[in-house]
């Protein structure tokens, strides 16, 4: 389960809502699921020293990053900036970056390799807008959307990421997808990945994002192929986001 903070917060609040996410959680919580926050750049610190000092079993995500790793890109973070902060993952291809700041695939794909290069696990977003699904071409976008982002990635790579199926209808809106068709969808993800590089597909882990909140969380979960949560506005509200770590309680 990992939360993305997006564009929310100080880094003190960051530093109280991880503090009390920490307070929330059991170590049988931790042994059961793996949690992660993905906070703002500049909250990546505060939140690391945090994590270290009492040495929390979160994980810490970035939202986004450079394909290069230095250079004249005033503006940028590398992945090897990232690495040196002990961050484990980094979200590459969110709906949000592809729709307002024009990333496409081979900038995705890019900054999966990049991140992949430095240590730092991608979590690869794809997922369709309204007006895709409602011309039924959810299946197509998304499929474009996974060969796109994971080009040349090599199946000894492909084993260990992350995806995050995230309908963008159904970011933000309180409107999640039903439960059989996000398992639908990522099934078709899962079957689309062993096409191409065979039983790395199973080990492949694909998350479910899109108004997933404490009341859908269960449910969702219970579908065959949603292995996680990628939390937006939920995971803001460490109860709820710790709610939705214990999904099965
Ligand atoms: P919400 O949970 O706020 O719908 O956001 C989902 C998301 O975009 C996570 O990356």
């Amino acid at each position: 389960m990992i939360g993305n903070w997006k564009m929310h917060g100080s880094h003190l609040e960051a530093i109280q809502r991880v503090q009390k996410l920490s307070y929330l959680l059991d170590p049988a919580d931790y042994d059961r699921v793996e949690v992660g926050v993905a906070p703002p750049f500049t909250s990546l610190r505060s939140v690391q020293t945090v994590v270290q000092m009492d040495d929390l079993r979160i994980r810490i995500a970035a939202q986004n990053l450079h394909w290069q790793d230095r250079g004249a890109y005033t503006g940028e973070i590398s992945a090897s900036m990232l690495a040196k902060l002990s961050v484990s993952y980094a979200i590459v291809g969110h709906s949000e970056r592809r729709q307002c700041f024009g990333e496409d695939n081979r900038v995705v794909n890019r900054k999966a390799k990049a991140a992949m290069r430095a240590g730092v696990t991608p979590i690869v977003a794809v997922g369709e807008t309204l007006e895709q699904r409602e011309r039924g071409e959810a299946t197509a976008v998304i499929r474009g959307q996974v060969s796109g982002s994971l080009a040349r990635i090599p199946t000894e790579a492909i084993q260990d990421l992350v995806i995050a199926y995230e309908p963008v209808w159904a970011i933000g809106t309180g409107r999640h997808a039903a439960p059989a068709d996000a398992q639908e969808a990522i099934a078709g993800i899962r079957e689309q990945i062993r096409g191409r590089h065979g039983s790395a597909a199973d080990r492949v882990r694909i998350l479910y994002g899109g108004s997933m909140n404490p009341g859908n969380v269960a449910a969702l979960m219970a579908k065959l192929d949603i292995d996680g949560g990628l939390i937006g506005g939920a995971s803001l509200d460490p109860d709820a986001f710790a709610a939705c770590v214990r999904y099965w309680k």
